[in-house]
């Protein structure tokens, strides 16, 4: 797999340091209350399974698999769930736990169907910010770091469903998907 790597952008060690920070910040913003952890599968679930370990409050955790409807390179903003949430979030406080946020077309479709199920707050976490995509305005209420304009792999992320397992995130050489 390393031969395919352009770059690592964020090293373990950087990657560790951040989530700490993000774990004590969630952890201070909803001191005394529970919280529900939404993570979006499959590309959050490394980020989540580190970032709940870094929060001392309860928390609760369930998952949704979400699907854009037409082809990837165009994306519609309109997103089919694939498996929705097991439990009722009425009145529960939610962080939707992402991977990474580009056109964020996604994520601002999520968070509208979400906010119709009347829950007390929604927060929007995700590790990477790809900004220069940006179509969806969106209000990013805790992030890991910002990422350029590549193709991100690794800490959960794929292409082609490879490259999940790298433990850092990094660039995709271009020969890999062009
Ligand atoms: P969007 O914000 O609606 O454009 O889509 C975000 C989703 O696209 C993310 O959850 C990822 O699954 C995927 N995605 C966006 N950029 C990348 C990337 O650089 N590498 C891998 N997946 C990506
Ligand atoms: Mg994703």
């Amino acid at each position: 797999m390393k031969k395919d790597i352009e770059k690592i952008l964020l090293d373990e060690k950087t990657l560790a340091k951040r989530i700490k920070e993000l774990g004590q910040e969630i952890s201070n913003d909803f001191m005394g209350e529970e919280i529900i952890m939404i993570g979006i599968l499959k590309g959050s679930s490394i980020f989540l399974a580190d970032l709940a370990r870094q929060i001392d409050i309860p928390v609760y955790m369930d998952y949704m698999v979400v699907s854009s409807y037409g082809n990837s390179a165009q994306t519609s903003g309109v997103v089919r769930i694939i498996k929705d949430l097991e439990e009722n979030i009425d009145g529960k406080n939610i962080i939707i736990v992402e991977d990474i946020i580009d056109t964020g077309l996604t994520l601002s479709y999520l968070r509208k169907s979400l906010m119709a199920r009347n829950p007390k707050s929604i927060k929007i976490c995700t590790l990477l910010d790809k900004p220069a995509r940006r179509e969806a305005e969106m209000v990013i209420d805790y992030k890991g770091f910002e990422v350029p304009d590549e193709f991100i792999i690794g800490y959960g992320i794929d292409y082609a469903e490879k490259y999940r397992n790298l433990p850092y995130v990094g660039i995709l050489k271009r020969e890999v998907y062009e």
